[in-house]
């Protein structure tokens, strides 16, 4: 049976989904994550929940220990990942209060742990030059595009992301600049989490929570309230989704699927032959 892993980002942090929840402590070669994990069941699946900021959303997205947050889920068994993402608009058809399931991003972090294999922990040797298309779980994504059509959320079922460093919103040149590149949405915390799930081999999803119309849209300007609120009224969509999600992704048999994607991640690993 599936382990599902869940990492919930802002305005998610103890969403309350799991039947008999219990809080597991977890350390890992990378440090710690960035909380407790919380493990139970939906739907008679076992999942495994992480706050991607701490319960307490106290960890700015620069700070988010990313590397230990995927090892300690792969450290508790999970088999597959679904994460949630606040997220602000760059077209106008997306609207704040819609869902994207995204199917690539633009890289524009600086300076973020982004691979296991950088020489840390000697039980990952070598250099890992994993393939970052696709980025997402296709499968996966598919499960949560179905699952949403299912619960009539207004969903869009393709588009990038620009990921900024951040703590800071986007200036309005890089705002109308991403925009002109063609990219929905704009967000801080949707890298390296895809990345670092591919060099594990862990199917992984995203699930962007569309709060608000960044700044290329000058009356609508975001702030970090107008989020939260947006957020706030929103949130029953983001955990349907996920309740339903489960219970559809512990019918499918995934090992083919984990196979595919762990061979193709020990095959990315250089290691010199000396
Ligand atoms: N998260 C939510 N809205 C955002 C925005 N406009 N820019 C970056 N991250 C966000």
């Amino acid at each position: 049976m599936v382990k599902v892993g869940i990492i919930g980002g802002s305005g998610l942090e103890d969403p309350n989904i799991l039947l008999d929840p219990v809080t597991v402590a977890v350390d890992t070669p990378y440090g710690k994550p960035s909380d407790d994990v919380v493990e139970g069941t939906i739907n008679g699946v076992e999942c495994v929940l992480l706050a991607r900021h701490g319960r307490k959303h106290d960890i700015m997205p620069g700070n988010v220990n990313f590397r230990a947050n995927l090892w300690a889920l792969y450290s508790r068994g999970v088999d597959v990942i679904i994460a949630s993402t606040a997220c602000g608009s760059l077209q106008e058809n997306v609207e704040p209060g819609h869902l994207l399931f995204p199917d690539s991003v633009f890289d524009r972090t600086t300076g973020r742990q982004s691979t296991f294999f950088d020489g840390s922990y000697d039980q990952a040797p070598g250099v890992c030059h994993i393939q970052a298309h696709p980025t997402y779980n296709e499968k996966l994504r598919q499960v949560l595009i179905s699952t949403a059509e299912r619960c009539q959320l207004v969903h869009h079922r393709t588009g990038f992301g620009v990921c900024i460093e951040g703590p800071r919103f986007s200036t309005k040149a890089e705002s109308m600049v991403f925009k002109s590149w063609g990219a929905s949405l704009v967000n801080m915390t949707m890298m390296p989490e895809c990345i670092l799930a591919k060099e594990l081999g862990i199917p992984y999803a995203t699930t962007a929570l569309v709060t608000d119309y960044d700044c290329w849209k000058e009356e609508d300007h975001v702030t970090a309230s107008s989020v939260m609120k947006v957020f706030a009224a929103n949130v029953e969509k983001a955990k349907t989704l996920f309740v339903e999600a489960v219970g559809e992704i512990g019918k499918i048999d995934w090992s083919a699927e984990i196979l595919k994607l762990k061979t193709e991640a020990r095959e990315s690993v250089m290691i010199s032959p000396d």
